[in-house]
């Protein structure tokens, strides 16, 4: 059965794949992101039936309304949270409050939107799956900039308490953590940032640094984390909420 499918930042990258992912499945994706003309390519990768929506996460008005009319024909069964931006390594000495706020605003308080609209429409449904693109950065403080891990550390402490809320409504909620992945987020982060930080540092920006970090000595692709989150949006899945799933070529195992 075609379920409704709302990504958000899927104009690029990981939720590009993810929203291929579903869409080869025959489900009705919608997707948003900020960049009109990210979703103009996509809507063209993908084919046209996929909906396509311009809302920055840090909107809640916006995200709640392109979360709601996901779900307006027959409900909302899948919530992909996984708009996000990179800080550029910055350390403690480079981190602005203008850079935290950026960053937090999008990757942690954006999510918040998001889970909370899609929650809403899933409580009475009583049914739905909640996957949020985390990090291994949640996890490894050598992996991102400080702005960045605590977004990506918060997002898993945010799932754990979701996970029991909506646990008695029949949903679940899961991060999945991602390693290096090959997308364009530096690119893309930067227009946001607008020249704060230098976004072409840290690991993943030459390929002897993955060969130190990361045990599989690659990055990864992007439709190896979006089969992971079509799993977990599986009924075979049924059981698993509350977790942090990392998809990272064994990084997180070092
Ligand atoms: N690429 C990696 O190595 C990697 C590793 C770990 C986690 N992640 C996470 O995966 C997610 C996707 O990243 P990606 O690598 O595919 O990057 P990407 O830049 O290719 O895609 C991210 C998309 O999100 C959109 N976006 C950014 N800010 C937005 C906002 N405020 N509102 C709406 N859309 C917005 C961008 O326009 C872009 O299309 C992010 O949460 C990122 O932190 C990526």
């Amino acid at each position: 059965m075609s379920r409704n499918v709302a990504i958000t930042g899927a104009g690029s990258g990981i939720g590009l794949a993810i929203a291929q992912a579903f869409a080869e499945y025959g489900d009705r994706v919608h997707i948003a992101d900020i960049s009109a003309a990210r979703l103009e390519a996509a809507q063209q990768a993908i084919g046209s039936d996929i909906r396509t929506t311009v809302a920055d996460v840090t909107d809640p008005d916006a995200v709640r309304s392109f979360v709601e009319s996901a779900g307006a024909d027959g409900g909302l069964d899948v919530f992909v949270s996984n708009a996000g931006i990179f800080d550029g390594y910055a350390g403690i000495d480079e981190t602005t409050p203008t850079l935290w706020d950026r960053i937090i605003g999008v990757n942690l308080t954006g999510a918040f939107y998001g889970v909370k609209a899609a929650s809403d429409l899933m409580i009475p449904q009583r049914r739905g799956r909640i996957i949020i693109i985390g990090s291994v950065a949640g996890q490894r403080g050598a992996a991102d900039g400080l702005a960045y891990a605590a977004s990506k550390a918060g997002l898993e402490g945010m799932n754990r308490r979701l996970a029991i809320d909506l646990a008695p409504h029949g949903i679940t909620s899961n991060v999945v953590a991602p390693g290096v992945i090959k997308t364009d987020i530096r690119a893309n982060s930067a227009e946001q940032l607008q020249g704060i930080v230098d976004v072409n540092r840290g690991v993943g920006a030459t390929s002897d640094m993955m060969d130190a970090f990361v045990p599989a000595g690659r990055s990864g692709e992007p439709r190896e984390i979006a089969d992971v989150v079509r799993f977990l949006a599986d009924d075979s899945a049924s059981y698993l909420t509350g977790q942090v799933i990392s998809v990272d070529g064994g990084w997180t195992a070092t």
